[in-house]
């Protein structure tokens, strides 16, 4: 094992879950790993207090003229729950078949160290300086982090933004990602009687707010997956005829798409291929549903409460904010009579997109290019990674989204990996840009 897997497995084994305050000392100690290791490779770091989890700053300066590179990735990991369909335990890294079996393995301890080992490899050749900033609330959203920047946007000062917390195309093919969507999340609760009721004396005569929940959630989508509320579409930035021709052009095969998660369709909205679907246009899912009875066997009962919680990724340049708005406005419409209703919000996220053919873009695409032996494509995901709209806003630096993880990777699922490979490549390809960069500027 090399010294830069077996680093990884150290930083993989501290289960840094944010959104459980069981792991908060947990989040203590991977900040700390990740600063006594940046400070091994001769970095300035300073651990930064908030008031949830921390953020790792660090920087490593050689002149006032070298062109300076910024990197950010999160050390936060989502909870691995459920425990008992893992292979082997989500917090006992193990190498098996090639690829690194741990949560946080390609979300995003595994990307955010591949650019670690990148700096430490190249020792007094390192031709940049270099900030880290690597925060622990990623995975839990909207946390201090945005803060943080507003008021240290002078120390951050960087010609470009690096960040690894993507996807590549497919096995094989790197990319670099031009955009990520934005997200707005919230909860519906909705009650009809004061208590249950059984469903024979009641049945024919009471609300059920199960069917409730049904009919507003039927009222979201048209049959042909158009988005119902109305002005949800209003600030979509068209596909240009461009995009469309690029997206067509790229080895993606649809069927093989839907076989590899065992879907036999993959519906959505009308007009629009699959990736035109999931990289730029906006969604709305339900991403969970509750109510009555879910035990064994049957019960014969009216429940008196109901809830479901949905999620929508947006793109540029819908406002996460208003969209927020404009959806409950039309979910305290469609709200059949009889039922009091609880719209309870669960954070929003910005969409992204960045210059197609800044300098630090066509560094990376020669870095990528030699590592894996063939052009990255230029990508788009339907992921959401919201800070980096905080970054492009308040910094105005180019950004280079060049992630390593596939979309096999089992994010926030059981038996996350990541390619061995892919790690390796990745450290490559961090070191090839530290090289290429520092040219561009010359
Ligand atoms: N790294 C992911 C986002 C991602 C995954 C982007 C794959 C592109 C390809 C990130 O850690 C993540 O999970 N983001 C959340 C955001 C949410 C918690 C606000 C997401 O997309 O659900
Ligand atoms: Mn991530
Ligand atoms: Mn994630």
């Amino acid at each position: 094992m090399t010294q830069a897997l077996s680093e990884l497995f150290e930083l993989l084994r501290i289960p840094s879950v944010s959104a459980d305050p069981a792991h908060n000392q947990d989040m203590k100690k991977a900040a700390g790993w990740l600063e006594a290791k940046l400070r091994s490779i001769g970095f300035n770091v300073e651990v930064v207090p908030t008031p949830n989890h921390p953020i790792v700053y660090a920087e490593k300066r050689l002149s006032d003229i070298a062109p300076t590179v910024l990197f950010y990735g999160h050390y936060d990991v989502q909870p691995p729950d459920p425990l008992v369909l893992w292979h082997t335990p989500p917090f006992e890294p193990t190498l098996r078949d090639g690829k690194i079996y741990a949560r946080g393995s390609s979300d995003d301890k595994g990307q955010i160290f591949a650019h670690i080992a990148a700096v430490e490899s190249l020792g007094d050749q390192l031709p940049v300086n270099v900030k880290f900033v690597i925060e622990g609330e990623e995975e839990v959203g909207f946390g201090n982090l945005v803060p943080w920047l507003e008021g240290n946007l002078a120390r951050l000062k960087a010609d470009v933004l690096v960040v690894s917390d993507s996807s590549m195309l497919a096995p094989g093919i790197p990319a670099i990602t031009y955009a990520l969507r934005g997200i707005a999340l919230l909860e519906v609760r909705l009650q009809g009687s004061a208590r249950d009721l059984h469903s024979g004396t009641y049945g024919g005569g009471a609300p059920n707010p199960i069917h409730a929940a049904a009919t507003m959630i039927a009222k979201l989508k048209s049959q042909d997956g158009k988005i119902q509320i109305p002005g949800f579409y209003d600030k979509v930035r068209p596909l240009s005829e461009q995009e469309r021709k690029l997206y067509h052009k790229l080895p993606f095969d649809a069927a093989e798409f839907a076989a590899a998660i065992g879907a036999s369709a993959m519906p959505g909205e009308a007009g629009y291929s699959l990736l035109e679907r999931i990289w730029a246009r906006p969604s709305l899912d339900v991403n969970g549903i509750w109510g009555g009875y879910q035990g064994e066997g049957s019960k014969t009962v009216i429940p008196a409460k109901a809830g479901f919680k949905l999620s929508m990724r947006l793109v540029p340049d819908q406002d996460p904010e208003a969209i927020y708005a404009l959806t409950k406005a039309y979910l305290e419409h469609i709200l059949p009579a009889g039922y009091s209703l609880e719209i309870l919000p669960h954070g929003v996220g910005k969409p992204v997109v960045t210059e197609l053919d800044s300098a630090p873009m066509q560094a990376a695409s020669r870095a990528l290019e030699k590592a894996w032996g063939r052009k990255p494509v230029f990508n788009r995901m339907g992921g959401s990674v919201p800070i980096v709209a905080d970054f492009q806003q308040l910094m105005n630096i180019p950004i280079v989204m060049m992630g390593f993880g596939l979309d096999d990777d089992n994010l926030h699922s059981p038996n996350e990996k990541f390619d061995l490979i892919n790690f390796e490549k990745a450290i490559e390809s961090s070191r090839n840009f530290l090289l290429e960069f520092a040219k561009t500027l010359r």
